[in-house]
């Protein structure tokens, strides 16, 4: 028997292979749930009372060694001995080489199954609230951009090819509007984490008379779980939460790539700070958007996080199964990388130099004003089909002349159709392109102010709502 001695020995004669030790013991990285461990603790130890099992002196007694506990885990002083199999036996371990024999009474009629779902619930619910206060950064400094170049008008694409002109406002605000999603899906998936799993015991319900509605009440829960079996064995929220990390990477990592195109010589539109960029360690001139690279590059860790735990979950008969312990590394991989890419792109879009002169010019080639053209034609009267047909060929003949729409005299136009007038010029330009496009959600520059201001609202209420 090695120094520690397990909690259950008294089932064994002989002690546990160390590589076997190594192998199953969690503490390596599951002692990051000890401040929900010991909170959990705390609000058992005063159900325990109320059921009869501890008198307030000994409840007094155990929440001062758990307090304790957390102090010396606050200041990194962690040991890391394997034989505690998990953070929940190290905190029990240890409160009864604090406080003694009365340390032991703590479990009563608890088992690790519901205690480790219990602190993983906390834990999560805790850092949503701060990817969430994360992404509120994220869609201020697009807001803010948005707001600061209003004039830039850029092509829009679809296919990567010119399709018609936007302002560079609006697409960004694109991703306001995904970020919006992505916290609201974690708010959402907070309404299935927030269900207090104490009192099922190892699977089948504790026999002591724990008042757990009082426990949800003291840990902040709106509802109990309705199933001891399902309590033990649910991990339902941390997928949740892995499939709305994984999309809100999928968003990070979009647009990191298009930070990553503007920023290409090719394109030009955008130029990331400095502070955010590396150099090469051979080509002098070079400056890498590494940043945005490596955030699109870390999308690939969360949804690995995702398919780990759906493949560790899939053939697991009830109830709790060992297995399990599998499911904190890809959460805790999950909320690190996540919470670390958005912490390092809010500042990198912060820092953002616009180039509204080459999103300009940009747009002067590539007939981004066809579709223009077309609806110029459906204004005088063509059905829609055949403006599309006439505009086509006109573009193919300003291909053979290398000139643009506008650079065609009212003779070659009128060549295409009779419906041509000195108007076409004005209604092919770049503003009255932008501001024909006014409805709810279009590029107008009237209604992306709106959409600005809409969005600035929202972020606002968002605000302390976690
Ligand atoms: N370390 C374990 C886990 O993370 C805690 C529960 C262990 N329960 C047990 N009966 N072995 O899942």
């Amino acid at each position: 028997m090695g120094k520690i001695k397990k909690a259950w020995s008294g089932r064994f004669a002989g002690s546990m292979e160390q590589k076997a030790e190594e192998y199953t013991t969690s503490l390596p990285f599951d002692w990051r749930l000890y401040p929900y461990d010991i909170q959990g603790s705390i609000a058992y130890a005063r159900a325990l009372v109320k059921a009869g099992v501890l008198t307030e002196d000994e409840r007094g007694r155990i929440i001062r060694g758990l307090e304790e506990i957390k102090k010396e885990l606050d200041d990194g002083r962690l040991d890391p001995d394997p034989a505690y199999e998990d953070i929940h036996m190290y905190i029990e371990g240890r409160l009864i080489d604090k406080i003694g024999e009365v340390g032991g009474k703590l479990h009563t009629g608890r088992s690790r199954n519901e205690q480790v779902t219990l602190d993983l619930r906390l834990y999560l619910r805790a850092e949503i609230e701060q990817i969430c206060n994360e992404i509120r950064q994220a869609q201020g400094a697009l807001l803010d951009q948005a707001e600061r170049h209003l004039d830039a008008v850029m092509p829009g694409y679809t296919h990567l090819q010119r399709a018609q002109p936007v302002l560079w406002a609006h697409h960004v605000m694109a991703y306001v509007e995904m970020f919006g999603r992505d916290a609201a899906r974690f708010q959402d998936c907070v309404n299935r984490i927030n269900i207090m799993p104490l009192g099922s015991g190892a699977l089948s319900g504790t026999t002591y008379a724990i008042d757990r509605v009082q426990l949800a009440q003291d840990l902040g829960f709106p509802e109990v779980s309705r199933n001891s079996v399902d309590a033990v064995s649910d991990r339902d929220f941390a997928l949740e939460f892995l499939a709305g990390a994984s999309i809100t990477i999928v968003h990070l990592s979009r647009l990191s790539e298009e930070i990553i195109l503007w920023a290409s010589t090719e394109f030009g539109f955008c130029d990331v700070p400095e502070a955010f960029a590396t150099g090469s360690s051979l080509m002098p001139q070079k400056k890498n958007p590494d940043v945005a690279e490596l955030a699109r590059g870390k999308a690939g860790r969360i949804f690995g996080d995702l398919v780990g735990l759906l493949t560790t979950m899939k053939g697991l008969p009830l109830s709790y199964n060992r297995d399990l312990q599998e499911d904190k590394e890809p959460v805790f991989d999950a909320v690190d990388t996540l919470r670390g890419t958005l912490q390092v792109l809010a500042p990198l879009i912060r820092g953002l130099r616009v180039n509204a002169e080459r999103m300009r010019q940009a747009t002067q080639e590539g007939f981004l004003n066809a579709t223009d053209a077309a609806d110029y034609l459906v204004s005088k009267g063509l059905p829609f089909r055949q403006a599309h047909e006439v505009v086509g060929k006109i573009v193919r003949y300003c291909l053979d002349q290398d000139k643009h729409l506008d650079q065609l005299s009212l003779e070659e136009l009128l060549h295409y159709s009779p419906l041509f007038d000195e108007g076409f010029y004005a209604y092919v330009g770049l503003d009255a392109s932008l501001n024909r496009r006014g409805v709810i959600g279009g590029t107008a520059p009237k209604q992306v102010r709106e959409a600005i201001q809409v969005a600035r609202a929202e972020l606002k209420k968002g605000e302390g709502k976690g």
